[in-house]
């Protein structure tokens, strides 16, 4: 959620710092902060707000220092205030925090007594001021830290800066992830090897309860007994060019046109010309697997809920999907041969990767497809599928979503094939059509303007509804949640044959209808729903095919015609317009499209 940055140089750090923050800012930007140490003592400097004002902030007031941490929040306890920006601070340490402190109020109580002066309304601080009691107790830092450590309850990860100690920059994980990155004569921390990327390639990864001393002469990484352990050193291939937004005015437009390479790149990745799959070898064959259980959070959730319809219909495998925060604490009982997927661009997603565990405990095979090779979940799963997106930056999720989908219908295919449900023809025939897909989402790219001009008609509504049916329901959850995450409009997605149940008491001449209805097998109960709707002045926008748009004519208040597809692709192609039109909405709306209020990229927070 928050980004973290520490670094251990010979040359001044501030803007360094800075410059690794602007990296992770995606991960939380309601408020920013440096420490650095000059003579070992500590100056800090924090500006409520994004980045931005931390850095014009740094103009005016240097900060000198050849060590030093920063941090971009992402509020949970506490008001994106500056006094609840990161680092919290002593005369004694400087501390940044990604992640909770659950047991932060009986902390604080215990340490108020002994007279310690809060300044913040955050858990952080109780780090600041434990440590600092253990150090005037008489502890060394890595004593101080060892003991902190043992006192936390919660998933966090913390890097600190100690007074009078140049040489000494310390961090900490438990349940959030933490890398250090290894330079010519200076070392690095960052909860995010992105952040680390312009300044080495040599990283490590900090595992589940580690805590790490560095100074000038290297790296002691310590496990959560404090025993001195070893982690590997391995090299990344995330690039250290600065990523920019090129031709494109936000980060989510240019990934909405990324599309059509990334799904290319992804699909090739793991079908050849051949049409021969290069999916990682499993280790269980699809015919004995009992049932697929797909654990994820938010959009990913719903490339899982796709995912399902496709398991069971091409491979006959029974699908459970779940909410990873509501599985995890739910704590179902898991079937023996069965596997769990779990879904996530991040790879770090606290509920996600909370799930992972869960299922390995239950002697589940883990399947995990994400788009960071490096993150957690990749690094405790048995198989790893990851998709090709590339760094995604803009909050809103698109191209990690369709590239989930385009490996996850590869999966299912393979699944299909072997449990003998589908013949070799049958596959052939979608993994045609999936190559074809880049080709067809550029043609709806070219109608970018006719969704342009649609989403001014959406600008002054206050409610919207989503419906689709089969693989196509769990998009109109994702075209609600798109919407209403980056342009504030309140949202639902329903199935189709849902409406009448319910929602469709909400129908008036305010509420506009997006209907995804490719003209499948399906298409003529949609239609009939439709019908019901206009027949209550519902406004229906209607993406279907040229046949679809034509067989339901004037009854649609707009329609656009997309490619005709098969309708295992249709999933992949229909999110296009659903993004675009979130994304013109917002941007009509004057919304900050990358950055929309309250959330955050990366939620390594429960
Ligand atoms: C919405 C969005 C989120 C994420 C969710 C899971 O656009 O991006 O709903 O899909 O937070 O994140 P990951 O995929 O990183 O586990």
């Amino acid at each position: 959620m928050c980004g973290i940055v520490g670094i251990l140089a010979k040359r001044p750090v501030a803007d360094l710092l800075v410059d690794g923050l602007r990296r992770l800012e995606y991960r939380g930007y309601d408020s920013a902060g440096i420490a650095t140490l000059t003579d070992g003592k500590l100056g800090i400097l924090r500006a409520e707000g994004k980045l931005n004002k931390l850095a014009e902030k740094l103009k005016r007031e240097t900060l000198s220092g050849t060590i030093g941490i920063g941090h971009t929040r992402w509020a949970t306890h506490g008001k994106p205030t500056e006094s609840n920006a990161h680092p919290h601070a002593t005369d004694l340490v400087a501390v940044v925090h990604n992640g909770i402190i659950e047991n932060y109020k009986q902390l604080r109580r215990e340490l108020e007594l002994k007279n310690h002066a809060f300044k913040s309304e955050t858990d952080t601080e109780t780090i600041a001021c434990l440590l600092s009691d253990y150090l005037q107790q008489g502890k060394t830092p890595q004593q101080a830290m060892a003991a902190a450590l043992k006192r936390f309850d919660g998933a966090f990860a913390i890097g600190v800066v100690f007074a009078g100690h140049n040489d000494l920059l310390m961090g900490a994980r438990r349940g959030s992830p933490m890398a250090i990155g290894y330079g010519d004569g200076e070392y690095y921390l960052g909860s995010d090897a992105l952040a680390l990327a312009p300044l080495t390639d040599r990283i490590s990864y900090l595992e589940e309860g580690d805590w790490v001393e560095i100074h000038h002469d290297g790296v002691i990484i310590h496990d959560e007994t404090d025993k001195v352990v070893k982690r590997k050193i391995c090299q990344t291939a995330l690039s250290g060019k600065t990523i920019d937004k090129g031709e494109y005015r936000h980060f989510m437009q240019k990934e909405i046109f990324e599309q059509p390479t990334v799904i290319a790149d992804t699909f090739s990745n793991y079908v050849t010309s051949e049409n021969t799959f290069t999916l990682p070898k499993l280790p269980f064959k699809w015919k004995d697997i009992s049932r697929l259980t797909i654990v994820a959070c938010g959009t990913a959730s719903y490339a899982g809920m796709v995912a399902k319809y496709w398991f069971e219909q091409l491979a006959r495998l029974p699908v459970e999907i779940d909410i990873a925060s509501e599985f995890r604490y739910r704590e179902p009982p898991l079937p023996a041969n069965g596997a769990t997927l779990v879904i996530s661009q991040s790879g770090e997603t606290a509920d996600t990767l909370a799930a992972a565990v869960y299922a390995k405990k239950q002697k589940q095979y883990l399947l995990a497809v994400v788009n960071v090779p490096q993150s957690s979940m990749a690094r405790l799963a048995d198989v790893v599928f990851p998709t090709l997106a590339g760094p995604e930056i803009g909050v809103a999720s698109t191209k990690a979503y369709t590239t989930q989908l385009v490996v996850l219908l590869c999966l299912a295919v393979e699944a299909g094939i072997a449990r003998g449900n589908l013949t070799q023809q049958q596959a052939e025939k979608i993994l045609q059509a999936l190559r074809e897909i880049p080709a067809h989402i550029n043609e709806v790219l070219r109608e970018e303007e006719k969704i342009c001009e649609l989403a001014k008609s959406f600008v002054d509504k206050n409610h919207a509804l989503y419906l689709g049916r089969g693989a196509l329901y769990p998009l109109a959850l994702e075209g609600a949640l798109k919407l209403k995450e980056i342009s504030y409009i309140h949202a639902e997605g329903y199935p189709a044959g849902e409406m009448k149940h319910g929602p469709i008491a909400l129908i008036d001449e305010n509420m506009p209808i997006v209907v995804l209805s490719p003209h499948d097998r399906l298409f003529e109960k949609t239609a009939s729903n439709i019908q019901e709707v206009s027949a209550r002045g519902g406004k229906i926008i209607l993406f279907s095919d040229k046949k679809g748009v034509a067989a339901i004519g004037a009854a649609a208040f707009w329609s656009m015609a997309l490619p005709s597809v098969i309708m295992e692709v249709a999933p992949i192609l229909y999110a296009i317009p659903v993004q675009l039109l979130a994304y013109y909405t917002a941007f009509a709306k004057g919304n900050d499209v990358d950055q929309p209020r309250n959330l955050a990229k990366s939620v390594t927070v429960e």
